[in-house]
């Protein structure tokens, strides 16, 4: 990514490039350098690493930095923090007693690297890109590692409570919206923060390492480029997961201004045209987790190459325009003074755009031109959603604007007729129909060749997915069949462990831990996979495991967690699954801030779907009898899949005669289990509905106290908010459900009857789908648990 201007570039290599006279790297007291194009920096002593001042693009401007001195793009790894600019003849001093002093040409100090009483010995540019000063006592004065910007470098460690901030744009040094920090219980968390105060808002992304008994302590990036979490038991928790190109290499992490956090290479001796590299980045999607709020308000986001592209919409335009993700203002007032009635304004349509959480109103039924009057007439509705019947009436600011084509939405954004759409004079018939709109506004058209751009990228992802997977299931690199012994029935894929073993690293990268084995990493040609080891399989009953692997190989369904393989060799059982890269829906659901409703509700469809794929769709029906967030997985796009299914049985393979063992989890677990009936799916509608309640409220169906007993209070608490009509107390005043009220209320109900302790009370989960969809009505629910008999 160039942060100098290409035309500078070619400069700044002339002037920089003789300038490598000191050579150790030190620097003595007194030295200085001035803001001149021409000025010497401090160089590292292997020249890598430079230290003084970067001109500002299209100025005469200066900014004082650290960067890579011998990659013809000069990349500035640190600047002091808000990036001040300084004019032509500042300079930077190395003072006694002081430190590092900048100062402008009337002499004003801008900033410096703090007081100090130490008698300063030296400074140094280090090898390793940190600028350090030495004192007599104490001899570590200040390193500029200490006192990030918005990238760290391999030996870089942060500790609890270091800020690290975006800049504000790609060529704005200020503080920018989005900070990554490690907070005082231990979480890695990138955050929103407040432009006006600096205070940090809501995270968007969290490592989860907040674990009471073994907390995250620090941030460290490895000398191998490898950044992880260092716990207080010394364990490691890994942000650069995927292998890295071995050689030379510069890496670096940064927070981009766009908000994503990302780890860079570069090749060290650089071939023509060399560039940095992507190794990874977090979030996977910003625009969609609308936590975030990636492009501000009435603002929307759209994903193009896993980056946020922000637009205003149509009768917008940026607060800022020099912050192109801080939010746009609409072009018109509404106002309810007299006068401005509703044949003032017409619409603007946009559809697949949606804005969720800023209603006020939904009207359900609603045909589309009774939610245009609505909005129309409502001096206060400035968008008004239609789907499916339905009208949400929206007021300003807009929030979490994006686009979903899979959510057949149209929005319809007011705009006032004297000013016409985005203020260049409307030629719409009064409905608004008339979308011939002669090429009158870019904004939207922006959009929709965003919009095109998105799907082409996607559909070419997915082609090459497409051809990757065949050559996959087919071939070796070299072109070799991969898997002399697939079965015949299904063609999956059969691994011996030897080639497990190459593949996991030796089984190094756990991912998680459950009931029926332990999960790692692995890659497999080029693609990551994860490893599932079977720990209880029964030894005997080879023809079984077959079968049941040959069942689960058949399901294919886009909320189940696909197998892409196994291995079969004598003791050692595995099953090789697609690799999600956004973990669990309990990581998901019970972090620190919820999720959006919209989210949470349309992966508890899936997670139905996925259910009643299982029980009534695929040729051999499946129980999955450990239903629960846990085994629940989120792909790129959050959509849920489910994962564990088909192994329930497999586990008691040759013991199903005599088995009374409980399956499942405590808290999901069907009363029928204690009661020596037989299992049936209503075991699973069961679980779906303890999971739907948590899925509603965000809270954990089980808590633990003291003494390990677990009780379980989330049924009896969503049962007594019903009754009493308090929904904003299990939902915690989540404004955007309430807002939504019938269909939070739809999905309390369904939960309650699927948590029937009589199961042929419960729904089948076919018809939990059709309720939870609005395609029939719920019933008022009984009292789950009419005999009182908790447990
Ligand atoms: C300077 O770099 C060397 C390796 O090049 C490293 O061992 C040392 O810790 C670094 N010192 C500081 C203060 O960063
Ligand atoms: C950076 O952006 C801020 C906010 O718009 C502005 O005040 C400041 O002047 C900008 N700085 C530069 C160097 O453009």
């Amino acid at each position: 990514m160039a942060l100098v201007p290409i035309r500078l570039i070619s400069l700044v290599i002339l002037l920089h490039v003789v300038a490598a006279q000191q050579t150790n790297g030190s620097v003595p007291v007194g030295a200085s350098i001035s803001a001149t194009p021409d000025a010497k920096p401090w160089l590292s002593s292997s020249g890598e690493f430079a230290f003084g001042f970067q001109q500002v693009q299209g100025s005469d401007n200066f900014l004082l930095s650290v960067w890579y001195d011998k990659i013809p793009n000069k990349t500035i790894i640190w600047f002091p923090k808000g990036g001040p600019i300084v004019s032509t003849r500042s300079k930077v001093d190395l003072v006694d007693r002081r430190g590092l002093v900048l100062s402008d040409p009337q002499g004003n100090e801008v900033w410096s690297s703090g007081r100090n009483s130490s008698d300063i010995v030296y400074g140094y540019m280090n090898d390793t890109g940190n600028f350090a000063i030495v004192g007599r006592n104490p001899p570590n004065v200040w390193e500029s590692f200490k006192y990030p910007a918005d990238t760290i470098l391999p030996t870089q460690v942060i500790d609890i409570g270091v800020e690290i901030n975006s800049k504000l744009s790609k060529t704005n040094f200020s503080d920018g919206r989005f900070q990554l920090r490690l907070i005082s219980d231990g979480n890695l968390v990138l955050n929103i923060r407040d432009l006006f105060t600096g205070t940090p808002d809501n995270a968007y992304n969290t490592s989860g390492t907040n674990n009471s008994t073994n907390p995250g302590v620090q941030l460290i990036f490895g000398v191998g480029g490898y950044l992880y979490v260092l716990k207080r038991n010394g364990e490691r928790f890994n942000l650069t997961r995927d292998s890295l190109p071995t050689g030379d290499f510069y890496h670096r992490t940064t927070l981009d201004s766009d908000g994503v956090l990302t780890q860079y290479y570069h090749p060290k001796n650089p071939t023509d045209g060399a560039s940095w590299e992507i190794a990874w980045f977090v979030p996977e999607d910003i625009c969609i987790n609308n936590k975030s709020k990636a492009c501000g308000l009435n603002s929307v986001c759209i994903l193009e190459n896993n980056r946020p592209k922000c637009e205003c919409p149509e009768g917008f335009s940026w607060l800022d325009p020099n912050i192109t993700n801080g939010g746009c203002k609409p072009n018109f007032t509404l106002s309810c003074d007299d006068g401005d009635g509703g044949d003032m304004f017409d619409f603007n349509e946009l559809n697949d755009f949606d804005w969720p959480g800023s209603d006020f109103v939904s009207l359900n039924p609603s045909d589309e031109q009774t939610c245009r009057n609505s909005c129309l007439k409502d001096c206060l509705c400035a968008v008004a959603i239609y789907r499916d019947n339905r009208c949400w009436k929206k007021q300003l600011p807009l929030a979490n604007g994006f686009r979903d084509p899979s959510y057949n939405v149209k929005a319809l954004l007011k705009f006032k007729k004297v000013d016409g759409p985005s203020g260049t004079g409307g030629n719409k018939s009064p409905t608004g129909e008339d979308k011939s709109g002669t090429g009158e506004d870019e904004s939207r058209s922006l959009i929709f060749m965003g919009a095109f751009i998105v799907t082409s990228v996607v559909g070419v992802f997915a082609l090459i997915g497409v051809i990757y997977m065949y050559f996959f299931q087919t071939h070796k690199k070299d072109g070799t069949p991969l898997l002399s012994k697939t079965t015949v029935e299904t063609n999956l894929p059969r691994f011996t462990y030897q080639e497990l073993i190459t593949a996991t690293n030796g089984f190094k990268d756990e991912l998680g831990r459950g009931a029926f084995g332990t999960v790692y990493k692995g890659v497999i040609g080029t693609k990551i996979v994860a490893v599932k080891k079977l720990e209880t399989v029964v030894q005997d009953g080879q023809k079984e495991f077959q079968a049941e692997v040959n069942t689960i190989a058949r399901t294919h369904h886009k909320n189940l967690v696909q197998l892409l393989g196994y291995c079969d060799d004598g003791e050692k059982r595995l099953l090789i699954y697609e690799y999600l890269s956004n973990r669990t829906l309990a990581f998901y659901l019970f972090e620190d801030k919820r999720p959006s409703w919209k989210h949470r509700s349309s992966i508890a469809v899936g997670v139905a779907k996925g259910l009643t794929y299982l029980h009534e769709d695929c040729s051999n029906q499946i129980i999955h009898c450990d239903i629960k967030p846990q085994n629940i997985l989120l792909d790129d796009y959050y959509n849920a899949k489910i994962a564990d299914f088909g192994l329930a049985k497999l586990l008691m393979i040759n013991q199903s005669k005599t088995n009374t063992g409980i399956r499942g989890t405590k808290g999901y677990v069907a009363p029928e289990w204690f009661r020596n009936t037989t299992v049936t799916t209503k075991v699973d509608v069961y679980s779906f509905g303890v999971l739907l309640l948590e899925i509603i409220s965000c809270r954990k169906s089980v808590v633990f106290d003291d003494d390990s007993e677990d009780v379980s209070v989330l049924t009896d608490m969503a049962w007594d908010c019903y009754q009493e009509g308090r929904l904003n107390a299990f939902v915690e005043n989540d404004l955007e459900a309430l807002d939504d009220s019938e269909k939070l209320t739809t999905f309390i109900m369904v939960g309650l009857w699927c948590v029937q302790e009589n199961p042929s009370l419960r729904p089948t989960m076919k018809k939990v789908i059709q309720m939870l969809e609005g395609g029939i009505e719920v019933t008022e629910p009984p009292c789950p648990f009419p005999f009182s008999v908790k447990f």
